[in-house]
């Protein structure tokens, strides 16, 4: 029995040596330690053993069996150490720096709303685009029918960047001309309708309070085509917006002005966290100013290469500028905007992917 339990010692040395990966590795215990195992079968060999010989020969086996389970522990620790460097070089890029466990992340509610938006509108045909952040001063204003010093551009506390003429973007209609250009020629040669949304972050020097931020997203949306009428922006808003919450929401609509629409319209939501009834999220009157919009004005059209002077009403469209996180506030039933840039994860947390 002595030379039994050497055989086995060598072998599984040898066998031990040879192991590159933990799943062999689990197969050579199990052929040593399970029920099955050789170290199982010296046990009952130890039965037919004479009395006087039982004990020293059940520390021997009692011994080998230790052996190979701390041997097993130790090239176990050292697979997982090979199989982890395997990862790591087989990774584009690895930061050592970073925490072992780190807790698993949500989408914020800006990112889940819009890409919510995105489908709907993708739904009906529309193109989803990016803009940049920093824009320059015709596309932000020149070419929405805002002349410089024209006291429209008092609408908007506009954040102006020491490179001369570069400013943050106020607002989402500043991608609106570059949307012109990019679709202008499919709409005039192949009779294909512009269909856009453009969400993106604006910024503005606000007074900062319940429903009013500094940094804030919009989702801006032009439809051209020859007979666009209010007809159909009214009809694309109702759809948006009973997706959106799905159920019949409160809305009115009422004149309002903006250079780059006419007739221009502020179409307002009633308040879901009060339930119209008056709180500080709707700054006490029930309605909450969500997606001004209109008619796009002849200027902006010819500024965007759509319509040509001698032929200015060729073309027609509509255009909207959703504000996203107001919208945001209402669907999740979020009483202070600034909940959305604190970066309180316990507050954002609470929002997950459906
Ligand atoms: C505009 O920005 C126009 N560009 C919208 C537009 C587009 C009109 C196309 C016509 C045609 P306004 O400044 O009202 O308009 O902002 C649009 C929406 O953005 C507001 O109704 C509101 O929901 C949101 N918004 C504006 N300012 C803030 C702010 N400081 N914080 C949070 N949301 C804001």
């Amino acid at each position: 029995m002595i030379s039994r339990i050497n055989e086995l010692r060598e072998k599984f040395s040898k066998e031990l040596s040879s192991v590159e990966d933990a799943k062999t590795l689990e197969d050579l215990r199990l052929s040593f330690l399970s029920k099955k195992g050789h170290v199982s079968a010296l046990m009952q060999e130890l039965s037919k053993v004479p009395n006087d010989q039982k004990k020293e020969l059940g520390q021997m086996i009692n011994s080998f069996k230790n052996e190979v389970s701390s041997k097993f522990e130790e090239k176990l620790e050292e697979i997982k150490k090979l199989e982890e460097e395997r990862l790591i070089n087989s990774c584009e890029s690895y930061d050592e720096s970073l925490p072992e466990d780190v807790a698993k992340g949500s989408y914020h509610p800006i990112t889940l709303i819009s890409r919510e938006l995105e489908s709907i509108f993708e739904s009906m045909g529309f193109d989803v685009e990016d803009y940049s952040e920093v824009v320059d001063d015709y596309h932000c204003f020149e070419a929405l029918n805002i002349p410089p010093f024209h006291p429209a551009r008092d609408m908007q506390d506009t954040y102006y960047l020491s490179t001369p003429n570069q400013l943050l973007k106020s607002h989402t209609s500043a991608a609106q001309n570059a949307i012109m250009y990019k679709y202008g020629k499919l709409l005039k040669e192949n009779g294909r309708p512009i269909r856009a949304v453009f969400p993106g972050r604006c910024f503005r020097n606000e007074a900062i309070d319940a429903c009013h931020e500094n940094t804030f997203f919009q989702m801006e949306g032009v439809m051209i085509d020859k007979n666009i009428s209010i007809s159909n922006l009214i009809y694309f808003m109702k759809t948006m917006l009973s997706e959106v919450f799905e159920r019949d929401v409160k809305v009115r609509l009422r004149p309002g002005f903006f250079p780059f629409v006419e007739p221009g319209f502020e179409l307002d939501i009633s308040c879901l966290i009060c339930n119209g009834t008056g709180c500080p999220s709707c700054k006490n009157s029930g309605w909450l100013e969500l997606c001004p919009c209109g008619m796009i004005h002849p200027n902006v059209l010819k500024a965007g290469g759509i319509n040509t002077e001698e032929n200015p009403y060729e073309y027609t469209g509509f255009a909207f500028g959703l504000g996203l996180t107001r919208l945001a506030m209402m669907k999740y039933g979020v009483k202070d905007i600034r909940t959305f840039n604190e970066g309180d994860l316990n507050a954002l947390s609470q929002f997950v992917e459906k």
